[in-house]
């Protein structure tokens, strides 16, 4: 799987850093395959985040992300690694850990409103592309 899948979630987009996120991503040299600006429905974004369907945070994820539209895309790049790669530009997840350079430890102020979504692996890859763009599974 030389795919992953990429959100700018939907603080990204209320902040004007699409442009900004989709900039670094060509810019290290990766591809984009597909693009969409979306609003996302309740049932998606339940399906997209349902590994923390059991954890204490998953509601605040949901209203999150169905607050306002997100920007959904597929990355590809030359190797199997690509998920991987994303994950590095994107950096680590809890704020305080996120380090410069990285697009959350750069633009993120809190864990919760973290700006970009990547998969976290081959498997989780393959599932949201096919969940976001079924015409690309
Ligand atoms: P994402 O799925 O959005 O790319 O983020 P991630 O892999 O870096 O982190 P993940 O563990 O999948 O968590 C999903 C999102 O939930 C929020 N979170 N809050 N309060 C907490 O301890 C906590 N842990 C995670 C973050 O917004 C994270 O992006
Ligand atoms: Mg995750």
């Amino acid at each position: 799987m030389n795919r992953t899948f990429i959100m700018c979630k939907p603080d990204a987009v209320e902040r004007g850093l699409v442009g900004e996120i989709v900039s670094r991503i060509e810019r290290k040299g990766l591809r984009l395959v597909a693009l969409e600006l979306r609003e996302v429905e309740v049932a998606l974004a339940e399906a997209h985040y349902e590994e923390h369907a059991e954890k204490p945070f998953f509601g605040e994820l949901v209203t999150f992300l169905t607050r306002s539209p997100v920007v959904a895309m597929v990355v590809e790049g030359p190797d199997e690694n690509t998920w991987h790669l994303m994950r590095t530009l994107i950096g680590k997840t809890k704020v305080d850990d996120a380090q410069p350079g990285s697009i959350r430890g750069d633009f993120a102020t809190t864990t919760n409103e973290n700006l970009v979504h990547g998969s976290d692996g081959p498997e989780s890859a393959a599932r949201e592309i096919g969940l976001w763009f079924p015409g690309l599974a």
